[in-house]
Formats: structure tokens, sequence, C-alpha cells
């Protein structure tokens, strides 16, 4: 079975580098936004579709009896169930808005999953032109050198990264400031938002940040860049503490346990639907 694993990784390689390559042609003339999906901040171009139907193909191909969960798939109406069968799950352009306003971390991310563990995890940042990959129980690397998380215990000399996702909903707002200020006023040396959960993951593998939380995040989003943390040293938690189920859409990525539990005592958490939040009223 290691094996086919490997064969499945490789090809998941392969398709990402390809993906990529047709990111950047899609930056240069194709990005406009095609519709919005859950609000009217959430955006989706042709590239994101094009990518994913190219990825599900050529997966398709090699490994017919393989299962998918593909964001734009999902939107489509496809079910997002995570069952014990070999499930690939597919961000075709995690970091939509930056690639529509050319902010460069933009990412082809790839997950793997047996028996609802992930295997192995694929995130091609395109235009770094970096490719991490984490197989599981054998490391996380980046363009193939190791990477290992932070080594800091104390949050105040942290970087956290996080996003502010989009729900524009007055609630959904007020929980998600009250938390990043208790952070900020902690206070930690830095907070950042690259845009893109599977950036922000690898950015705490590489050991550039501490830590990333978000709540509102999907299974796509994460699923290749969990097992890069954890595979770089680091923790997962639930935002609650506890161990984290990838399709709970909620989700602290840290370098260790320290910093995730200091992060679940600031966390106002709630638990999103499994569905995006509705357009907010005008
Ligand atoms: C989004 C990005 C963003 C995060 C959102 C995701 P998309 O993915 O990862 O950083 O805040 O929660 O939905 O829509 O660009 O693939
Ligand atoms: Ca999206
Ligand atoms: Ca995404
Ligand atoms: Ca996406």
């Amino acid at each position: 079975m290691d094996d086919l694993w490997q064969d499945a990784m490789d090809h998941a390689v392969a398709i990402a580098r390809k993906s990529g390559q047709m990111v950047r042609e899609a930056l240069r003339d194709d990005r406009k936004v095609m519709m919005t999906k859950s609000s009217s901040i959430d955006l989706v171009t042709q590239t994101d579709q094009k990518v994913e139907q190219l990825i599900i193909k050529s997966v398709k191909e090699k490994f017919p009896t393989h299962r998918f969960i593909g964001e734009e798939s999902v939107a489509a109406g496809e079910p997002c169930d995570l069952t014990d069968f070999p499930t690939w799950i597919i961000d075709p352009i995690d970091g939509t808005t930056n690639f529509v306003h050319a902010f460069p971390f933009v990412a082809v991310s790839i997950g793997f999953c047996v028996n609802k563990q992930c295997e192995f995890g694929v995130v091609y940042s395109c235009l770094q032109d970096q490719m991490f990959t984490a197989r599981r129980g054998r490391g996380a690397f980046c363009n193939g050198e190791p990477l290992q998380v932070s080594t800091e215990e104390d949050i105040s000399r942290s970087i956290i990264a996080t996003e502010f996702g989009s729900n524009r909903e007055t609630e959904a707002i007020d929980r998600m400031f009250s938390s990043l200020r208790k952070i900020v006023c902690i206070p930690v040396q830095g907070v950042r938002s690259a845009g893109s959960a599977a950036v922000n993951m690898c950015l705490v593998a590489s050991g550039c940040v501490e830590a990333y939380y978000e709540i509102g995040i999907h299974v796509w989003d994460v699923a290749a860049g969990s097992l890069l943390v954890t595979e770089a040293g680091g923790v997962l938690m639930d935002v609650e503490g506890g161990v984290v189920d990838l399709m709970s859409r909620r989700i602290i990525a840290a370098n260790n346990r320290t910093l995730a539990e200091r992060i679940v005592k600031e966390i106002d958490s709630f638990s999103p639907t499994r569905d995006d939040a509705p357009l907010p009223k005008q």
C-alpha cells in the first residue's frame, strides 16, 4: 500500500505543478471574477474551476476508484463527505482574492486521506515556486528541504497568523475581533494574514510564524496544510482544545502545545454551520 500512496503523491506533485503553471498564465490575462458564492466578497474565477477540473480528471484516469472533495465541485452541488475511502481533498486556488488582485500568495492545495487520516499533503505556492510536501510519518519539505516549526514557547515573542474570512455579519465580525484584540494585546510581536489558509499553515511548518488559527475554514483549505504542520513537528488543536476534526470548519495549527493552548484561552469559539454564511442583509 505504501508504494501506491507514494505513486499517488508523486502524481499530486506533478499535477500541482501543472496547475500552478495554469494559475501563473491566468494571472497575466484571465483573472476576472466569474461570480460570487456565499457572500459578495466570496469570489470565484474561471481559473478556480478549470484547475479543479484538470486535477480531478487526471486523478480519475490514474486512480478510478478514488473519491474527491473539491471546493468548486462542492459549490456545484457535489457532496462534501469524508469517508474511509481514499479521498483527494482539493483546493484548486487557495487565495482566490489574492489571485484576483495579484497579491502574491496563491496556492494549489491537495490533501489525500484514507480512513479519514491524511496520508500526504501537497501545497504549491505558485508565485514563489515553492512546493511544500508532507507524507505521514516521513517529514515535511519545501522544494526538497526539510521543514521544522519554530521552537518558541512564549506567545509574546511570536507572530500569529489568522484571516478575516468572507462572513461580514456583525455577530461574526464582533467575535472575530474580540478574539483578535485579546491576542494582539497579549501583546504578540505580530499578526499576519497571508490570504491563504494553506500558505499560513506552510508558514507555521516553516517556522516563520508560530501559529495560525481560523474559524470558518473548510476541509479543502486545511487538509494538506495540516499534515505539513504535524510532520514539521507542530500540533493541531480545536479552538476549544482537544482534537481537530478537519470537517469542523475551525482549526489552530501551532508550533507546540503551549502556544496552541494559549490561543484556545483567548478565542471566542463558535461552530460555523456546514454551509457558508448567507449574504449580509443590505
Ligand atoms: C480562503 C482562504 C482564506 C481564508 C478563507 C478561505 P479560497 O480560501 O484560504 O485565507 O480566510 O477561509 O476560504 O476561497 O481563497 O480558496
Ligand atoms: Ca473560495
Ligand atoms: Ca481555500
Ligand atoms: Ca479555493
